[in-house]
């Protein structure tokens, strides 16, 4: 669905740069596109690396009028309003290779209930960039990963968080307890068993990335799960189109209501960007209200759900594992559902402290630490 260009640069006209595919095909390289990726200072701020000039105000016929390669690996391109532009082959290359939704993070990588290796590495507050960055491409493929050995002092949870993004709170407060209470707010907070959900779907964003850390479990129930909800819905996309495309265009709204909290937010089970991929599921069986549409409507609606939640709790898609106390899962509340097995609160304790962070932190860092990495081999090479 995707589109992804690399080949090689090349001047294939007296005034056109393109981009040449293994197969031959060339994409000539729009001379706006070009104009307005100018990185000299008359263009842009150097500092911010923000442009200076609004490009609707260049000419919509802009051309090229000249172009020539001063040294390897450069272009430096004369524009019809005068301007003069060097660019690197490198950076335009990189750029066109991105998908018009990358996020330019590591690709989900999708998994099912026979994902045996699990991305279990042991916690440290001071990580090197290196293990950091391992975490990150863990994370950001799998859209999960387990820590171990994380202090189990309360709230040691936010700063975990605070080591991948920024904290988001809500009316749960910065953090919430998840144990059995008698006078429970929400289901999560008592000892029955969790079917696979994504947490506050009725939340205007929705929540990115939840934390969960185990400070006891003395209990044998209790088991975290997790499904690729991504996986799951791209097998109902080959298996079952129909359904799918019912899912991916019903507005469903979601409900949480408390004394001082009245939270609705409309969405799709399943979202798809603008080029049709996957974006983010919403999915809670205990919190879910399809609008009254037509009794055709709403059958087909009632089946293609029904598919779905039947792959969503199916032990093919499904992973289980327990959460001893130490022990921290954080994952995608948008891409994988999450629930435990049913618990008896008369075996002992299982507390687990949350907290919920965006998913654009973990991006930001793996950006940063991969220019700080490549940076730093450079140096070495050069040393
Ligand atoms: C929750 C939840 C899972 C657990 O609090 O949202 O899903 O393991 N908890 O108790
Ligand atoms: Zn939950």
């Amino acid at each position: 669905m995707s589109i992804h260009r690399s080949g090689s640069l090349r001047i294939t006209a007296p005034n056109e740069l393109s981009l040449v595919a293994e197969d031959g095909s060339a994409l000539a390289l729009h001379p706006l596109w070009l104009r307005e990726r100018c990185k000299d200072a008359a263009s842009m701020d150097l500092r911010t690396q923000q442009r200076l000039q609004d490009p609707s105000d260049f000419p919509l016929e802009l051309r090229i009028t000249a172009i020539s390669q001063p040294g390897s690996g450069i272009y430096r391109i004369r524009f019809s309003d005068g301007h003069e532009g060097t660019f690197s082959a490198a950076d335009l290359l990189e750029e066109a290779a991105l998908a018009p939704n990358s996020h330019d993070c590591p690709a989900p990588h999708m998994w099912d209930g026979s994902l045996s290796k699990l991305p279990r590495p042991r916690w440290s507050a001071t990580p090197a960039d290196s293990e950091l960055m391992s975490w990150l491409e863990a994370f950001l493929g799998f859209g999960f990963i387990i820590f171990e050995g994380v202090p189990t002092q309360p709230e040691t949870v936010l700063k975990v968080g605070a080591q991948f993004g920024f904290v988001r709170e809500t009316n749960f407060g910065a953090l919430f307890d998840v144990r059995s209470t008698p006078q429970a707010t929400d289901l999560a907070y008592t000892s029955v068993a969790l079917d696979p959900h994504t947490d506050n779907p009725y939340r205007a964003p929705v929540p990115g990335i939840q934390l969960l850390h185990c400070l006891v479990n003395e209990t044998s129930g209790g088991l975290s799960t997790l499904v690729d909800g991504f996986a799951v819905a791209q097998a109902l996309r080959t298996q079952h189109p129909g359904a799918f495309d019912i899912l991916a265009s019903t507005p469903v709204r979601f409900k949480y209501i408390d004394a001082d909290t009245e939270l609705t937010a409309n969405a799709s089970p399943i979202e798809l960007d603008v080029t049709g991929a996957l974006r983010a599921i919403h999915f809670s069986p205990r919190l879910d209200f399809v609008p009254l549409f037509a009794a055709p409507r709403l059958a087909a609606y009632y089946q293609a759900r029904q598919l779905f939640d039947r792959r969503l709790r199916a032990p093919d898609f499904e992973i289980r594992f327990l959460l001893a106390a130490g022990d921290l899962v954080m994952f995608d509340n948008c891409r994988l559902l999450h629930g435990r097995t049913g618990f008896d609160p008369a075996e002992g304790l299982r507390h687990l402290q949350g907290c919920y962070i965006d998913i654009d932190g973990p991006r930001s860092l793996y950006r940063v630490l991969r220019r700080r990495l490549r940076d730093a081999g450079a140096a070495r090479r050069s040393a």
